[in-house]
């Protein structure tokens, strides 16, 4: 009888433990999945560096996973008080880099300083203001900061409620 109650004993210890074990290992896998990924984190911000820019360049980066172009305008672009970004003494051109029609990705041509869309034609000028075909709107401007000659993607500064006119 006592033997009988020590087995017992010990198989509820055992199973107890098993039990607590995967109780414990189903709560970091769910912690796991709800934790973002490294690269969501690491994608939150994204800083483009300006200083190096010359006059008419034109650069792409990635920010949180859309493409984002930023122009360094020369004397001879055309001006968007509602849209360019001044950094220092120097005009910017920033926007997110997608089509306000269906979302296709524009390409950048220097030479006419215009995006064109190849889905269906749609075109933007410099300031990213669509000029022609079936796009409805300007390409979005994504929240930014000036940080000296840095623009810091993915913070709302001053300068970006300003110009959506939040400020
Ligand atoms: Fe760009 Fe249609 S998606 S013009």
């Amino acid at each position: 009888m006592a033997e009988n109650v020590n087995r017992r004993d010990f198989l509820g210890m055992t199973l107890g433990g098993i039990a607590a074990i995967g109780v414990g290992a189903s709560l970091v896998a769910m912690k796991s999945s709800w934790d973002p990924l490294p690269s969501v984190v690491s994608a939150g911000f994204t800083t483009i560096d300006l200083s190096s820019m010359q006059e008419g360049e034109y650069r792409q980066v990635e920010y949180r996973g859309t493409p984002v172009y930023v122009i360094k305008k020369t004397a001879e672009m055309k001006k968007c008080e509602e849209r360019d970004v001044v950094v220092g003494n120097a005009d910017y051109s920033l926007g997110i880099q997608i089509c306000t029609h269906l979302g296709c990705i524009p390409s950048y041509d220097s030479k006419s300083t215009e995006f064109h869309c190849a889905c269906h034609g749609g075109r933007f000028d410099a300031c990213g203001k669509n000029v022609f075909g079936p796009p409805p709107s300007p390409m979005a401007i994504p929240p930014f900061k000036i940080e000296g000659a840095k623009l810091v993607l993915g913070e709302e500064g001053p300068e970006y409620l300003k110009l959506v006119g939040k400020a």
